[in-house]
């Protein structure tokens, strides 16, 4: 084969192999990478067909998230995006980056069911709930307070001292972003 033909076959490969990667990431809704697939959501809305596979309550929910540009708040644009009020991507466990409590807990806040587990709801009445919560694997605690709250969001221990399950990220924001996401739970 000539040189030209090695550049032309080597090009029809990697051109498969990229469009595998964005077909990965467009038909998978129990992605591992949301962050990527936040990312590419601009660009894969041009292709058009292939937009088939995404029609599951998560696509949904990250559409809703993507038509959000506007936040009145640093507390909101936590929720959604995982931005801090200096413009910083809000460090996580995950290592996720722009990626925001309602990816996983709903942007309504409602919770969802992800990967075969049930994110809680955030609202602030069921946070608060005088019965406090027992969740389908068993575990219980009383209701939250908002120190308690703070635990769960940065150390991922629940009102009852209770291990979260490693999906919920460890979040490392300042005292003010806190507050201001807390402020903005008690919104929803
Ligand atoms: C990658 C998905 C994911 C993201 C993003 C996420 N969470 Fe969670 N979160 C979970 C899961 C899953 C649980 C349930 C853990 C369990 O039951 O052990 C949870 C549990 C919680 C709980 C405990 C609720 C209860 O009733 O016990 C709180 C509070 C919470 N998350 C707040 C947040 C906040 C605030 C953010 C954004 C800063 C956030 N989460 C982002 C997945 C996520």
């Amino acid at each position: 084969m000539s040189r030209f033909g090695h550049l032309f076959l080597g090009l029809i490969l990697l051109s498969i192999g990229v469009a595998g990667v964005i077909l990965y990431y467009s038909y998978c809704d129990a992605c591992p990478f949301p962050g990527g697939r936040m990312g590419m959501g601009g660009g894969m809305r041009g292709m058009g067909g292939m937009m088939h596979g995404m029609r599951g309550e998560m696509r949904r929910n990250m559409d809703e998230i993507e038509r959000k540009t506007e936040f009145s708040s640093p507390g909101e644009k936590i929720f959604y995006r995982g931005i801090g009020s200096r413009g910083e991507f809000i460090s996580n466990s995950h290592g996720m980056q722009g990626v925001g409590c309602a990816m996983c807990h709903g942007a309504d806040a409602h919770g969802m069911r992800m990967m075969m587990m049930d994110v809680p709801a955030l609202t602030w009445k069921y946070l608060t709930n005088p019965e406090g919560h027992i969740h389908p694997g068993g575990r219980r605690h009383p209701p939250f307070t908002e120190e308690s709250l703070k635990s769960s969001i940065l150390a991922g221990i629940d009102p009852a001292g209770n291990p979260l399950n490693t999906m919920m990220p460890r979040w490392q924001m300042s005292a003010e972003d806190l507050d201001s996401l807390i402020e903005y739970l008690k919104t929803k």
